[in-house]
């Protein structure tokens, strides 16, 4: 199916790459506008340049960029109908390592960036009576950790509850509030931040036998922002490629 974004302006912020360039590229593939923001100038620049959209240098900590990323898409496209808040960042320190600055940084683009975006968007789309938010969340956190998640699994299980009060509070506006708990991803923030028997050993742990793509989490964004998901709000869908369902390390049913 196409054209289930027609019409529509989307602002993804971090989607520069990864996850988030993923589903900017899936939102434009339905015919949706798309507004890239991100703290990478140039790789930001590319994908908006790809994806005929725009680009406005962001850094969602901040209250300011916040606001700006939205005027971006006002001025540009005249609206803003879907707001995907995905920038995340997941540096791997043990919890007795974490400086204070470590924590708040993380809590500041992971946390602090979902509120400020939905904060940023939200007389827009209260005056307009219409509105898609999604945030990407994480399996990590709200369902399982793992060491070295201290506060990557905080911040994630924190945007969830900011969900559900941002669903409520929003419901009476004609927007809905959602989120994706992506399992692992293969990225180049993952190859990046996390070693190669990391990745191989989540690459086991997954039974469906490998690891998620943008792409499987793009679709999931997709359906949440499109007219079809109309009577969803203040829940989240886990995209893990069922590495949450074992109860124990030996999971695949042996030969006899
Ligand atoms: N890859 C995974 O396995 C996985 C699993 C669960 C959840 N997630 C979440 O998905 C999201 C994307 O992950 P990814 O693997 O694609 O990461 P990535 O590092 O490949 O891409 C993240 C993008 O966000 C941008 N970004 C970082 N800080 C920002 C800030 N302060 N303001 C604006 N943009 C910023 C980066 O420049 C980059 O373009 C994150 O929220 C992450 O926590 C990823």
């Amino acid at each position: 199916m196409t054209g289930r974004l027609e019409g529509k302006v989307a602002l993804v912020i971090g989607a520069a790459r990864g996850i988030g360039e993923g589903i900017a590229e899936r939102f434009a593939e339905e015919g949706a506008q798309v507004v890239i923001a991100d703290t990478q100038v140039e790789a930001g620049r590319a994908t908006a340049a790809r994806l005929k959209g725009h680009f406005v240098e962001t850094d969602i900590s901040r209250h300011d960029h916040a606001q700006r990323a939205v005027q971006t898409a006002l001025d540009g496209f005249g609206a803003l109908d879907i707001l995907v808040q995905n920038a995340g960042i997941y540096p791997w320190t043990l919890i007795e390592n974490i400086s204070p600055d470590e924590w708040d940084k993380v809590l500041a683009v992971n946390l602090k960036g979902t509120f400020l975006s939905a904060r940023a968007a939200l007389p827009h789309m209260k005056t307009r009576g219409y509105g898609r938010m999604v945030f990407t969340s994480s399996i990590t956190g709200p369902k399982v950790t793992s060491p070295g998640h201290g506060h990557y699994s905080a911040s994630k299980a924190g945007i969830n509850g900011f969900i559900k009060a941002a669903a409520l509070e929003f419901s009476g506006y004609g927007i809905t509030v959602n989120g994706i708990e992506p399992g692992n991803i293969l990225t180049s923030g993952m190859q990046q931040h996390r070693s190669a028997e990391f990745i191989q050993s989540m690459e086991a742990a997954v039974p469906l036998g490998r690891l998620g793509t943008p792409r499987d989490i793009a679709n999931c964004a997709l359906f949440l922002a499109s007219d079809e998901a109309a009577y969803i709000t203040g829940t989240t869908i886990v995209v893990d490629g069922g590495q949450t369902l074992p109860e124990g390390a030996d999971f695949r049913i042996a030969p006899r």
